[in-house]
């Protein structure tokens, strides 16, 4: 194709794209949220958290995994995988994490089915 060709069917393209109808896009709901917590690491959570990738992550991690568990995975977002949230986040985040899905849970779930979900994904 010459580069003038090229240009026309480009051009043809963008008037295309422009004349089409408005879509009317509806997402499904966004289910994959933190569970909102009066603790102070939840709005940390939600800020810090949901910028690469939603809540399931951590939703299918095993219902008993101790603080120290979630210490290395919040410290593991930072290095390697490079969030920039501040080093005083991650204690309370820490705490919210453990206490809302794992092993320090008010209400343990006899089953140990996964939380949230209700069932193994
Ligand atoms: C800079 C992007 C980024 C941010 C911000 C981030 N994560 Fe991740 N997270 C990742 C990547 C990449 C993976 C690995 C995905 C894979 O293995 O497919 C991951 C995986 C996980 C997993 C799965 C377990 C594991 O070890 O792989 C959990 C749990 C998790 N993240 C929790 C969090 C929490 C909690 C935060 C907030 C403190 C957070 N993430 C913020 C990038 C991020």
């Amino acid at each position: 194709m010459t580069p003038s060709k090229c240009l026309a069917v480009f051009c043809l393209a963008l008037a295309t794209l422009d004349n089409a109808p408005a879509q009317d896009i509806r997402l499904p709901q966004e289910t994959a949220r933190y569970t909102p917590s009066e603790l102070p690491g939840y709005p940390l959570v939600e800020r810090n958290c949901l910028i690469c990738h939603s809540a399931h992550y951590v939703q299918y991690q095993p219902p008993s995994s101790p603080r120290e568990y979630w210490d290395k995975i919040v410290k593991k977002m930072k290095h390697p995988f490079g969030a920039f949230f501040p080093d005083e986040d991650i204690a309370p985040m820490v705490d919210y994490l453990v206490k809302t899905y794992g092993a320090e849970r008010a209400r343990q779930d006899p089953q140990g089915v996964w939380p949230k979900t209700g069932q193994n994904p």
